[in-house]
């Protein structure tokens, strides 16, 4: 870990932290194409999805600096259907001030830990536009490999977007039956 990467301060979300991942998200909804909701939700909705990952016992943590929470990341379950089980989908959201900061880094990591430490086999990445050259780069750096891309799944800001699509293999991934 570098010195620009030790003040950031990775922890789980509470709800008092929901009206600034409201206004990250918010921003990226409106400005960019990693999410494909067009209108950001209110902050009941976010609210609501925030408690349907932590009473599912997924991890959805914020990270902070010098008392700033800067970004956020959760993992939620990649399809409902019961085979998917042990395979998850990650979120990363940071603040347009506060990118390149290593703040992705230290979230991404961190879901990374404690999703090895549970019961989950794969996570898998989804990303909006094949020119988010900052997601894919940081799912990368992370040991994430390209698993391939959907074209133009995507309709957003008047044009054609692609989702590309990252995995990574969590712990002994599928070496071994999984125990549970
Ligand atoms: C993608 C995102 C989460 C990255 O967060 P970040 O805090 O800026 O990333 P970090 O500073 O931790 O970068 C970690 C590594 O990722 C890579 N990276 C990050 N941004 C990059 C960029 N713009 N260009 C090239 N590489 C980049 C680098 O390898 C970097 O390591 P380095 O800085 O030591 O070279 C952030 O840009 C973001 O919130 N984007 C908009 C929302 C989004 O698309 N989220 C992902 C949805 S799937």
């Amino acid at each position: 870990m570098t010195d620009r990467d030790a003040s950031v301060h990775v922890r789980p979300s509470t709800t008092d932290d929901l009206a600034a991942i409201h206004a990250i998200y918010a921003h990226h909804v409106t400005n960019g194409l990693g999410s494909f909701e067009e209108v950001p939700p209110g902050i009941d909705e976010m609210a609501e999805r925030r408690l349907a990952i932590v009473e599912r016992g997924m991890p959805h943590l914020v990270a902070e600096a010098n008392g700033r929470l800067l970004g956020y990341a959760y993992v939620g379950p990649y399809r409902p259907r019961p085979a998917y089980r042990y395979t998850v989908e990650n979120s990363v959201y940071v603040a347009p001030e506060a990118t390149r900061l290593g703040v992705g880094r230290a979230l991404l990591g961190t879901l990374i830990e404690i999703c090895e430490a549970g019961r989950w086999r794969q996570m898998v990445a989804v990303i909006g536009d094949r020119g988010n050259t900052a997601s894919i780069a940081l799912h990368a750096a992370l040991g994430f490999h390209e698993a391939g891309h959907l074209k133009a799944v995507g309709f957003k800001h008047g044009r054609w977007v692609d989702v590309v699509i990252m995995q990574r293999a969590l712990g002994v991934g599928d070496d071994e039956r999984p125990g549970d």
